[in-house]
């Protein structure tokens, strides 16, 4: 990377607290020189108590876009002036643009998967995604398969009273589609059938804890699903590790981190994201992280 920052240099960056583990400003800065386009990325950590400022300051320092991560996703939203049709449904922003000091927030997330998905050849129409957890991940997933069309969605989590209120919205975007089993593999054995989608959006798996799984038998896979977990540290989860042992198809996390950012450059720059470079250096660092994308 051989970028000189020079007066007409565009700022971007991430705002959250910690933001030091991001692996999102080398896979943003290298894209920005491999290209010759004259952007930078920055990471901003921004203190509790301090978002308010923060997002004036990207007013008052015309930056021209960050991504937020947690724990500002939501507690964004009524700090900017224009929300995109999937932030609002979603109720969360991880992509901001300024435009002449107007903030528009994104959520980069849902997209994000489903052009992993779609990058290993998965075409969600034609399948059901079952989806373990209803947290912030769980939503924008769930959501963006909603509005882009699936074959239908079943929630599973510890707490029913949070899947069940995730269902409700995903059925406000498309009724009946969406339907909540009780948290065990039991459950989700019985229910599950050939082709379909079975995705970690958990933290469970995720290091230290890397022993943790949602699904603990290695006999529950069944070699004709596709597998998923979006947790990246490690890349090569539990879940994952049984589920390819099992023949699986597996999809790993940072494909969704790659594409999340890859939709988020696009909206910065206009440009076609260089998904290979973005994905090299993403791949070359990973391992020097923690949560924070
Ligand atoms: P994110 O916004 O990154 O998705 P989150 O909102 O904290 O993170 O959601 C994490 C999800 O993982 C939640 O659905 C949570 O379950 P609860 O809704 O019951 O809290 C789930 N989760 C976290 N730790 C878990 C654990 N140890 N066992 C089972 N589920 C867990």
């Amino acid at each position: 990377m051989n970028h000189n920052i020079m007066g007409t240099t565009k700022v971007v960056g991430i705002i959250g607290w910690p933001v030091e583990h991001s692996l999102s400003p080398v896979m943003h800065n290298n894209a920005f020189s491999y290209l010759g386009l004259d952007y930078c990325y920055v990471p901003f950590p921004v203190k509790p108590d301090y978002l308010h400022q923060a997002v004036n300051g990207i007013r008052a320092l015309s930056i021209k876009g960050v991504n937020v991560t947690v724990p500002y996703k939501e507690r964004i939203l009524p700090l900017i002036d224009e929300l995109s049709n999937e932030a609002a449904q979603i109720g969360a922003v991880n992509t901001i643009l300024n435009e002449n000091g107007r903030l528009k927030g994104y959520n980069t997330d849902g997209l994000g998967f489903y052009k992993a998905l779609k990058a290993a050849g998965i075409n969600p129409k034609d399948r059901r995604a079952i989806l373990i957890g209803a947290g912030g991940a769980a939503r924008a997933i769930g959501i963006y398969l909603a509005l882009k069309g699936v074959g239908g969605i079943i929630l599973t989590n510890r707490s029913q009273e949070k899947a069940g209120y995730l269902k409700n919205e995903i059925n406000k975007i498309s009724p009946g589609i969406c339907e909540v089993i009780p948290f065990n593999e039991n459950s989700i054995k019985k229910v599950l059938q050939k082709g379909d989608l079975l995705v970690n959006t958990t933290p469970l798996g995720m290091s230290p804890k890397i022993e943790d799984s949602p699904i603990k038998s290695a006999d529950f896979f069944r070699e004709d699903i596709v597998v998923f977990d979006i947790v990246y540290n490690p890349l090569e989860t539990m879940f994952l590790k049984m589920a390819k042992q099992a023949g699986c198809c597996v999809i790993y996390g940072d494909e969704m981190l790659l594409y999340q950012g890859a939709a988020a450059f696009e909206i910065w720059t206009g440009k076609e994201a260089p998904v290979e470079i973005m994905r090299k250096f993403l791949k070359s660092n990973l391992g020097n992280y923690t949560k924070s994308t």
